[in-house]
């Protein structure tokens, strides 16, 4: 592992000694993955497979491998392990690239979540699957797809992967309803589906842990969202259904400049919100986080600071709770971030969602990650 410290790094070192050294005289740790890992914590990042040497967030990218290596203990690939990627038709699947993810997560003694099993949503479904020939037993055909599926990926990778995002975004956001698919039509509804995406992964992966994945947020307009996840969660729990962690994915929206007063603002029905979901036995993973930039005006240093303070207070939040051992970042610099393609600014500037900027500089976000898992509680 590279441990060569870049110049504006320098200010956490000092931090990075005193947290991350478990009291022993060994070289000075650098990175995040050290501060969380002194608390028994582990921070993670996206990544994804490119042609070597491209410009891109990938592995194969010498510059975003040394951010991986420097600052995570734990991976998730951001596309290839989506059936998008992995099926480009009803009877085949294309391994290849997460292959060469795995490969060097593997060589570089870097664990991997799975995201995802079933994006339960017909725009994120392989274009085939939407009109897709169930025949004249559509439920048997549904379920031995599905089944399929779920088998296949989940024995091609063993106990390597020890996490999965069994189903991804199952709740309509506007109504709290459950989306359906072709694939959940023909097998009876969304229920009796995600119901066996989950008990194919426990029987699959026995070892993994299974989680719902979402992205409901504390941010005003997100109410319906959080009452259909706790609905959908509450039938889990009812039926019976082996789910063991919602993933928090963490999308955040800056609400104005005083990042402090929003927080006040949002904290109580956030809190509300997770305390229902852990009473219920639930854990928490953070998994997918970055930060929208809106409601702040172009000048940079105000964003950085906004989305800094942002970052520090959720995260504070969230560590507060002991059930959460893992936070990921979707992505670890602006360069790469789905966010400028997902919504741009309405300014035309460019978005500054991760900790390090598009020059691979860090930024204030990563010092405010930095202090909250210097801060957390450790974890047993
Ligand atoms: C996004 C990727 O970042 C994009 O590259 C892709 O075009 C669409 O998907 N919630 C999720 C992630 O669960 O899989 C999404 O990733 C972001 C929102």
């Amino acid at each position: 592992m590279d441990i060569t410290r870049r110049g504006g790094l320098s200010m956490l070192a000092g931090l990075a000694v005193a947290m991350g050294a478990r009291g022993t005289a060994a070289a000075a740790p650098t990175g995040l993955q050290s501060l969380a890992g002194a608390k028994g914590l582990r921070l993670g990042s996206s990544f994804g497979w490119a042609a070597k040497g491209a410009d891109r967030g990938s592995f194969a990218n010498p510059a975003y491998a040394e951010l991986l290596t420097r600052d995570c203990g734990l991976l998730v690939p951001e596309n290839e392990m989506k059936w998008q990627a992995l099926r480009p038709t009803p009877t085949s699947f294309a391994f290849a690239k997460f292959d060469a993810m795995m490969a060097w997560a593997d060589a570089n003694s870097l664990p991997v979540r799975g995201h995802n099993l079933l994006w339960h949503q017909p725009k994120w479904m392989p274009r085939w699957e939407e009109t897709h020939d169930f025949g004249a037993t559509p439920v048997r055909a549904a379920e031995q797809l599905l089944v399929e599926h779920i088998t296949t990926v989940c024995q091609r990778y063993g106990t390597r992967i020890r996490s999965y995002d069994v189903v991804n975004e199952a709740v309509n956001p506007k109504d709290a309803s459950l989306y359906q698919t072709a694939l959940s039509r023909a097998l009876g509804g969304p229920e009796p589906t995600l119901d066996l995406a989950f008990h194919t992964a426990r029987r699959a992966a026995p070892h993994a842990q299974l989680v719902y994945n979402d992205y409901m947020s504390w941010e005003p307009g997100n109410a319906t969202h959080r009452a259909g996840v706790l609905k959908l969660l509450e039938g889990f729990k009812a039926r019976g259904v082996p789910v063991d962690a919602i993933g928090v994915q963490s999308h955040l929206v800056t609400q104005g400049v005083d990042a402090r007063a929003t927080i006040t603002g949002l904290e109580g029905e956030w809190r509300r919100f997770l305390d229902a979901v852990t009473a219920m036995g639930y854990g928490l993973v953070v998994t997918e986080l970055d930060v929208r930039d809106n409601n702040l005006p172009t000048d940079i240093a105000v964003r950085d600071r906004a989305v800094a303070d942002f970052t520090r207070g959720y995260l504070d939040v969230m560590l507060a709770y002991p059930k959460l051992h893992d936070v990921l970042l979707w992505g670890m610099t602006d360069r790469y971030s789905w966010i400028e393609g997902f919504e741009p600014r309405k300014d035309k500037a460019r978005r500054r969602p991760c900790p390090y900027d598009a020059g691979f500089k860090p930024k204030p976000m990563y010092a405010a990650i930095a202090g909250a898992l210097a801060a957390a509680a450790p974890r047993s």
